[in-house]
């Protein structure tokens, strides 16, 4: 088989070139990094789990009418995605307080948001992902209103779904980060991944803060036992999906 052409490596995920320019290839690395990579390490199977819990969730919304950039996963590592120019933001929501949004605001962990938050943040790791406002998005000209009113409700969306979606496994899904992307047509689908590295997850079935987190804050906050913490949220997906 010819050598793939790499067209680009991120830190958790490498993207290839397929003979089909409408089909590119995402490759899900065991690599972790945190807080803009200051942090870095290797998660065991990190790629396989990503892959595979990217795979039921965006199978899940794709079901529910949302549009996504996912194909197929022919692999254990690797997932089929339809190329999109990704918008440079990534789009948190937040039905629980933690994170930078306890550090930020003072609000204490564990707090429940209702309604739930949504919020932008530039996509650049050299100005370290800032916070951004609808006025600054529009001043920096990354979006238009209707666009970001668009990502707006798409994400409110996304998260009744999943949230549903994990209560069903026994989990909270506290916050999520999404990233978006339009095809050749203009049309915004989801794009990225929706992983443990992308999610908080918390087990329902602990009620202490450590034991009960399920993510990449496990790596984050060393907290041990990480490879574990998201088997366990795979092999919950399964099993309530079969
Ligand atoms: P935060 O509380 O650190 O702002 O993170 C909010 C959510 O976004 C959390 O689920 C982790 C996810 N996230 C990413 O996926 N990538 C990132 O670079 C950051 C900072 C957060
Ligand atoms: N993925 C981000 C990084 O490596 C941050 C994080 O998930 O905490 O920098």
């Amino acid at each position: 088989m010819a050598e793939r052409q790499k067209l680009y490596e991120g830190k958790a995920k490498i993207l290839y070139a397929t003979e089909d320019p409408a089909v590119l290839v995402t490759y899900f690395k065991d690599d972790a990094t945190a807080f803009n990579a200051q942090k870095r390490g290797s998660i065991a199977n990190k790629g396989r789990i990503n892959n595979a819990v990217s795979t039921h969730l965006f199978k899940l919304l794709e079901a529910q009418g949302i549009p996504t950039h996912w194909i197929e996963s022919p692999n254990e590592r690797e997932m089929l995605v339809k190329p999109v120019t990704i918008v440079p933001l990534e789009v948190v929501v937040r039905n629980v307080a933690a994170g930078s949004l306890c550090r930020q605001t003072g609000l204490a962990l564990g707090t429940p948001l209702t309604p739930s938050l949504v919020e932008f943040y530039y996509k650049n790791d050299d100005l370290g992902d800032p916070l951004l406002t609808c006025d600054r998005i529009r001043a920096m000209g990354i979006a238009s209103d209707e666009t970001v009113g668009q990502l707006q409700q798409l994400a409110l969306q996304i998260n009744q779904l999943l949230t549903s979606f994990f209560n069903g496994c026994n989990i909270t899904l506290v916050d999520f980060k999404l990233e978006f992307g339009t095809l050749t047509d203009g049309t915004l689908v989801l794009a990225d991944e929706i992983s443990p590295d992308t999610c908080r997850l918390w087990n329902q079935n602990e009620t202490d803060e450590a034991r009960r987190v399920m993510d990449k804050d496990r790596f984050r906050q060393d907290l041990g036992d990480v490879e574990s913490g998201y088997q366990q949220v795979l092999d919950r997906i399964l099993a309530h999906t079969n």
